[in-house]
């Protein structure tokens, strides 16, 4: 483990007033090395985007703590070095798609920072024929895309995506999958990718950490030894899988070791 790794310590998060007498994470450990791509899968409500939030730095956690790189959460905020691709995209209704995705790069302009231009982005994303549409106009997927670019556009060294393409299609989410693919072997970028497709995580990730619910835990560390780059016949090939059986044993075991009805409490 080096400074240049995202490392996280015994952390623990508990809401209060919540509907379960459990922390929403509990005693997480977890490494994340520079550059890899890292997808997080389990079930509904095992606190993937809580996980993801701490990391962001949007959320404090109870216990533990969260380094990035050497650096807490809120100072990578402050460098604009995180990009987070929320759950639900939450774009500026008064501004069509090319000014939400603009909007990151002109709010940091003085700074100097270097940053993808919005053609491009709106390009990598099949925007470009929406570009003054606003988003009372799009559906949910071509929300999801304008999140996604938006997030792209300062070049961050960590991407936090959160179920970025769960409203897509399957040619779309496919297409897409290839694009960030690409998109991360050009740039020096750590990607945490959360999704609750087995298939996904295993066509994306270098690691994928399988969550158990609930308090949310991790539940199991699988390495995907596939070749890189993944071009299309991984996608379908014997290995691929081999390894999604892998990943759906373990989220199997992390289903039955997880929630337990009768420890509902009242809130
Ligand atoms: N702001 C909040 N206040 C109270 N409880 C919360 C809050 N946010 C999340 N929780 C609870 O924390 C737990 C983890 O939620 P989280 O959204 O992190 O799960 P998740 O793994 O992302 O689920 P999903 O796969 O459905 O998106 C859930 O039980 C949820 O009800
Ligand atoms: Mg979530």
């Amino acid at each position: 483990m080096t400074s240049d790794d995202i490392e996280i310590r015994h952390l623990t998060k508990r809401y209060r007033g919540g509907a379960y007498d459990r922390p929403a994470l509990q005693d997480i450990d977890l490494e994340i090395p520079h550059r890899r791509f890292v997808s997080l899968i389990g079930p509904s409500g095992c606190g993937k985007s809580t996980l993801l939030r701490v990391m962001a730095g949007l959320t404090v956690p109870d216990h533990g703590r969260v380094s990035l790189f050497g650096r807490t959460p809120r100072e990578m905020c402050r460098r604009k070095a995180i990009g987070l691709v929320p759950q639900t995209p939450a774009l500026l209704p008064w501004l069509n798609v090319r000014q939400n995705i603009a909007l990151p790069t002109l709010v940091n302009r003085r700074r100097g920072t270097s940053h993808e231009s919005t053609d491009d982005l709106l390009r990598a994303v099949g925007l470009e024929d929406s570009a003054h549409r606003y988003p009372h106009q799009l559906s949910g997927g071509m929300s999801q895309r304008v999140a996604i670019a938006r997030a792209l556009g300062l070049r961050p060294d960590v991407l936090l995506m959160d179920e970025p393409f769960s409203a897509l299609d399957e040619f779309t989410r496919e297409a897409l999958r290839m694009q960030l693919l690409e998109l991360w072997q050009r740039r020096a970028t750590t990607v945490v990718f959360v999704t609750h497709s087995v298939h996904e995580a295993v066509v994306l990730s270098d690691r994928i950490v399988v969550m158990s619910a609930r308090p949310g835990r991790i539940h199991d560390v699988l390495d995907v030894d596939l070749p890189r780059p993944r071009e299309r016949e991984v996608v379908s090939d014997s290995r691929t899988h081999e390894v999604e059986g892998r990943v759906r044993a373990s989220l199997r075991s992390a289903w039955s070791s997880g929630i337990n009805p009768t420890e509902l409490v009242a809130p």
